[in-house]
């Protein structure tokens, strides 16, 4: 089959590729990627050599463009990863996260219905629930829990996730969406908390902590997200929501010491820098309804996966040393210059 999956420059979408270059190498991979500052075809490099992929520079906003690829794939899957990802840059500016996240999946549902499809699916995050709170240990996102989000990116998100439920019901487009909690693993864009941390931890430059570092994070390897992914797509009921996430929890300041050890670097590298606006404190996933169903648990353990992401920023430092040398400077000043 022909499946199309956005945003394949980027961190996710760039992993999805190559575990469906390795698992499915039957298949034909069409990544449609307009190249924002978080696509770097440097992360697709070995993928352009297999005959079964094709990468198309499309914005997923630009409807011509998009029909136009359908009437010459006629996809029988679309993935759609394309995203604005970072909560920081939405409370900077949100509108870009408006245009792509909400009216970018609009139009690759349209181009769906236009020309049929067999599923299209939405990459979606556990952000779209809101946070949890630190006194209640007890308490996770199902996928019954409302939606109730903090940031522009997290509104954004939930707006897509609404839509596609929409195209579902009036349409009856077929369709699926994940919720997955905070991915680390290769291609990381170092903007992120682990990549941040280890490219300034190796550069013996400060590693700023938002507030007191006491938010919760529930960690999952890539792969095992793009496995869950892979699921859902091919034995996943249309028109449900799955939650993907691995009891993993970590309070962010936990991380930070943890990268530091794994480098020999001293803990006073850590700053506490100003909180980010409307901080969600804790997130946490309930798993229950995607192992019932698909049988999905993860499979790589947190300390296994931070040594081999640890590994792969020492062993591949020119990806991300050519993105923190070049426009992404100014985003850090920006960010962290006054904080
Ligand atoms: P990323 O920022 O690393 O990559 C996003 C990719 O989308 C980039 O290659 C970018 O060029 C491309 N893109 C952005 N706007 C586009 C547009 N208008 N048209 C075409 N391409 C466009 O993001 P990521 O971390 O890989 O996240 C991928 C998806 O997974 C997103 O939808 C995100 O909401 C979701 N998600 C991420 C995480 C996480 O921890 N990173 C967790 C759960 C869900
Ligand atoms: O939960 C899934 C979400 O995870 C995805 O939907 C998002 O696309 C993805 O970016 C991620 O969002 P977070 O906001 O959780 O990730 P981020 O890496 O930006 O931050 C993780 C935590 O670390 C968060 O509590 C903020 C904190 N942080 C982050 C940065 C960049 C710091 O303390 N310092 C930093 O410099």
């Amino acid at each position: 089959m022909t499946v199309i999956v956005t945003g394949g420059a980027g961190f996710i979408g760039g992993n999805f590729i190559y575990y469906m270059l390795k698992n499915h190498p039957e298949d034909r991979v069409v990544c449609v990627d307009c190249l924002t500052y978080a696509g770097n075809l440097s992360t697709l490099k070995e993928a352009m050599e297999h005959s079964n992929f094709r990468f198309c520079k499309i914005n997923i906003c630009d409807r011509e463009a998009v029909y136009g690829l359908f009437e010459e794939e006629h996809p029988d899957v679309v993935i759609n990863f394309a995203a604005e990802s970072h909560v920081d840059r939405s409370i900077e500016n949100p509108e870009v996260f408006l245009q792509t996240n909400i009216l970018g999946t609009a139009v690759m549902m349209d181009a769906c219905r236009k020309y049929g499809i067999r599923r299209y699916h939405q990459v979606s995050t556990d952000e779209v629930y809101g946070d949890l709170p630190l006194d209640r240990p007890d308490l996770f996102f199902t996928e019954e829990t409302p939606i109730h989000t903090s940031s522009p990116y997290s509104s954004s998100k939930a707006g897509a996730d609404l839509l596609v439920l929409a195209y579902h019901r009036t349409y009856g487009l077929p369709v699926t969406i994940s919720r997955c909690s905070n991915n680390y693993g290769p291609y990381h864009f170092p903007e992120k908390l682990i990549p941040l941390m280890i490219a300034n931890a190796l550069a013996d430059k400060p590693l700023p902590v938002y507030g007191e570092g006491l938010n919760v994070r529930d960690w999952l390897y890539v792969e095992d997200h793009c496995r869950a992914i892979d699921l859902i797509v091919r034995k996943g009921r249309v028109g449900e929501v799955y939650n993907v996430g691995g009891h993993n929890e970590m309070r962010n300041i936990d991380i930070v010491k943890l990268i530091c050890k794994e480098f020999g670097k001293p803990e006073s590298l850590i700053t506490h820098v100003t909180d980010r606006k409307g901080h969600d404190m804790r997130y946490a996933i309930n798993p229950t309804k995607i192992y019932n169903e698909l049988g999905w648990l993860p499979e790589t353990k947190f300390a296994d996966g931070i040594k081999k992401t640890i590994r792969w920023y020492l062993e591949n430092r020119e990806w991300w040393e050519n993105i923190i040398n070049g426009e992404y400077q100014n985003y850090y000043e920006r960010m962290y210059g006054n904080r």
